[in-house]
């Protein structure tokens, strides 16, 4: 009888081990949530003067240009605004949380980003190439992967005072915004 007393008291033991090692297993698992969403992409000069290729083609990075990220709600009140400063690649990372700390979901499609500054005196005037200066939505991430998820966008467009002139002297909406320069 006594015997039997030990067994059940193991069986016991052991059964409550394992339990135990699964709940703690099962608790520790989560599903990935996305908690970060990084919004990347590059500011560069352009020149109108060199011609339509090296518009497109022959860019210079903007070092120290503002690039910001607003995020509004369903009733359009913002929740959220971050900004960042290109690098010497031109190149920006917006970091944001995907939950605001009073625990409200930031929504992707209801953030833009947009040209803010450029420290660059002979190249500041903001372009709309990919809605720089109006605001690009977030759209499709370019980059999903367990918690984290990354838009890329962009380039943005400055140039300078003067081929800013020759833009709006010869308006071009047409080509979604992309504009286009005469031809010299
Ligand atoms: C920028 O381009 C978009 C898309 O074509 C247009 O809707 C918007 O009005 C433009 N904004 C400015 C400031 O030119």
């Amino acid at each position: 009888m006594r015997t039997m007393v030990v067994l059940i008291y193991a069986v016991v033991l052991i059964a409550m081990g394992c339990s135990s090692i699964h709940t703690a297993e099962a608790s520790n698992y989560e599903e990935p949530k996305i908690k970060t969403i990084h919004v990347g992409g590059k500011v560069l000069c352009q020149d109108c003067t060199q011609g339509w290729n090296e518009w497109v083609h022959g860019a210079r990075p903007i070092k120290g240009g503002k690039v910001s990220v607003t995020c509004m709600d369903d009733r359009n009140r913002a929740v959220f605004y971050g900004s960042d400063l290109t690098d010497e690649k031109g190149q920006f990372d917006l970091i944001m949380n995907k939950y605001t700390i009073n625990g409200k979901e930031v929504k992707a499609n209801r953030c833009s980003v947009r040209l803010v500054s450029c420290p660059d005196a002979t190249c500041n005037v903001p372009t709309n190439f990919s809605r720089g200066r109006s605001g690009m939505k977030l759209n499709r991430p370019s980059f999903v992967y367990r918690d984290l998820v990354k838009y890329t966008l962009g380039p943005f467009y400055y140039t300078s005072p003067m081929c800013e002139k020759s833009d709006t002297t010869h308006p071009d909406q047409s080509n979604n915004g992309r504009g286009s320069w005469p031809n010299y």
